[in-house]
């Protein structure tokens, strides 16, 4: 087909969906803006974005019977566990598996996420800290672990350049994989298309959950076949205290102790909540399935609900670490649910009320709205939850594994972050028998950063040459 016949056919098939008006600035495009544009209108999927238009909301919570997700509770008897997940180390049969697609608006960084200084006294930056991470569980356990990160077609270049320029972390660039996710148009809340220029759409990445089709297209699940990975570490780029590779959580997700939840197929950690408005997803029983709730779309009446003794009912808080299997992954690739049914790429989409920048005709230029102007519409990952058979939920300590920076302060900020990450490290020389000053809150009145290469845990620290006792307001790297 010429370029006018395809001009042509695209315009017939979006007209007839309603959405002829993106061509209103057609005429006025370079040819090779042109050729950009009406290739990215191809890849639209005019039936699937006329479906998520309508206001039946797919991705919420129907409503249906709801009950707290059963758990594996912290201080269970993990020996076990433990060594079937080094094992699995040992053995090459794991990759990390970070999602750093997203577009960080709350936190008002600039670049890609995973380039923010998150660490509390040296200010490494995420990616740095996940690199350092990986490379002390490589040496611990005598292993590669492949690292595979999603990007967005949004923050691809910024982050391949980011990595580039920090000589791949000391990595082998062939053990460190980059590909970017989806997108998913932004419609308006009358359902139309939008412009962010005369000759490009207004999209959004796909969310988390285009993970599955990514892996796929990007050929990284054809890449972690042929190394011979079976699990895959699911961390989000927020979170510089994820623990990655946590063998635990492993040995628990692959069978280990026979724990009945246990499928090997798709794990959880989680853990209790702060407060009933916190905002995070929570881990639910729907339907005899585990699944997590996203806050946005937990009825109130049951975020709020208290048991006997007063506490959360729904306390279990999702810190979006997961463990996934390559042939878990590759089923939903490949279009099977458990049953043969659903699966594909298809998990449903969530919408959000946006504020998305668009093209103008009035002021000639894209403007950025005030107030949210349009729907966006993005998969969630842990919506393949109920597409496993069975799926373990282990609880983990806030203090060692969840520090997410998120907003540019308050909950979730650098600013928490760094005090979480004091406070693990602080109660880690503790354990050890070091001094040190804390805050009449519990908070530890110093900052304390303990570099993966030192410790990935407590206990690492035994063999140490530790300090005796770290003073109010100091600051030290370990
Ligand atoms: C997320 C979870 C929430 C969980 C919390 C824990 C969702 C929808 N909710 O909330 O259940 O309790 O983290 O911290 O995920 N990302 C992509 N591509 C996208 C969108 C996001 O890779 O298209 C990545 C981001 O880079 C980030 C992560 O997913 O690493 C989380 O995204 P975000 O939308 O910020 O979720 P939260 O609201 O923080």
């Amino acid at each position: 087909m010429t370029t006018t016949d395809t001009a042509t056919s695209l315009r017939d098939a979006f007209e007839a969906a309603g959405q002829g008006h993106v061509f209103r600035h057609i005429d006025r495009l370079t040819p090779s803006e042109r050729e950009a544009f009406l290739a990215q209108l191809a890849e639209v999927d005019l039936a699937l974005v006329a479906r998520l238009a309508k206001p039946t909301a797919e991705g919420k919570h129907a409503g249906g019977a709801i009950a707290p997700a059963p758990y594996f509770p912290l201080g269970g008897d993990t020996t076990d566990a433990r060594a079937a997940g080094e094992a699995l180390l040992r053995a090459g049969k794991v990759a990390a598996f970070t999602v750093a697609g997203g577009q960080g608006t709350r936190l008002g960084w600039k670049g890609p996420k995973g380039t923010y200084p998150a660490t509390c006294v040296t200010g490494r930056p995420l990616f740095r800290v996940f690199a350092e991470q990986i490379a002390a569980a490589e040496r611990r356990y005598g292993c590669a672990i492949p690292w595979y990160i999603m990007t967005s077609p949004l923050n691809d270049d910024d982050t391949r350049a980011f990595f580039r320029d920090n000589n791949w972390f000391g990595r082998n660039p062939a053990d460190t994989f980059l590909f970017p996710q989806g997108t998913m148009p932004s419609v308006t809340f009358d359902g139309k298309l939008m412009l962010e220029t005369p000759g490009s759409l207004a999209v959004n990445p796909d969310g988390h959950g285009g993970a599955i089709r990514a892996l796929h297209a990007s050929g990284a699940l054809e890449d972690m076949r042929a190394r011979g990975i079976e699990q895959m570490s699911y961390f989000q780029v927020d979170n510089p205290l994820a623990r990655i590779a946590d063998p635990v959580f492993l040995g628990l997700h692959a069978g280990s102790g026979g724990n009945a939840r246990s499928s090997g197929e798709m794990s959880s950690k989680m853990v209790a909540k702060r407060d009933a408005a916190e905002k995070v997803g929570v881990f639910c029983d729907v339907g005899g399935k585990t699944g997590v709730v996203e806050y946005s779309d937990m009825p109130a009446e049951l975020t709020n609900a208290v048991d006997a003794q007063g506490r959360l009912r729904f306390n279990a808080g999702s810190i979006a670490i997961h463990a996934i299997s390559v042939a878990f992954l590759e089923r939903l690739a490949s279009g099977g649910g458990e049953d043969g049914s659903a699966g594909g790429f298809a998990l449903p989409f969530h919408r959000a009320k946006k504020k998305v920048p668009y093209w103008c005709d009035a002021h000639g230029k894209t403007v950025e709205p005030s107030e949210p102007n349009a729907t966006k519409f993005e998969a969630f990952i842990f919506d393949a939850l109920a597409l496993a058979s069975r799926s373990l939920v282990m609880e983990t300590s806030r203090m060692e594994e969840f520090a997410p920076i998120k907003n540019a302060s308050g909950d979730d900020s650098p600013a928490s972050s760094h005090q979480i990450q004091s406070n693990r490290h602080g109660a880690w020389l503790e354990k050890f028998g070091v001094k040190i000053p804390r805050r009449p809150n519990g908070d530890v009145d110093a900052r304390i950063e303990i570099l993966a290469e030192t410790a990935l845990e407590a206990d690492d620290l035994a063999d140490a040459s530790l300090p005796r006792e770290i003073k109010a307001g100091e600051e030290i790297v370990l």
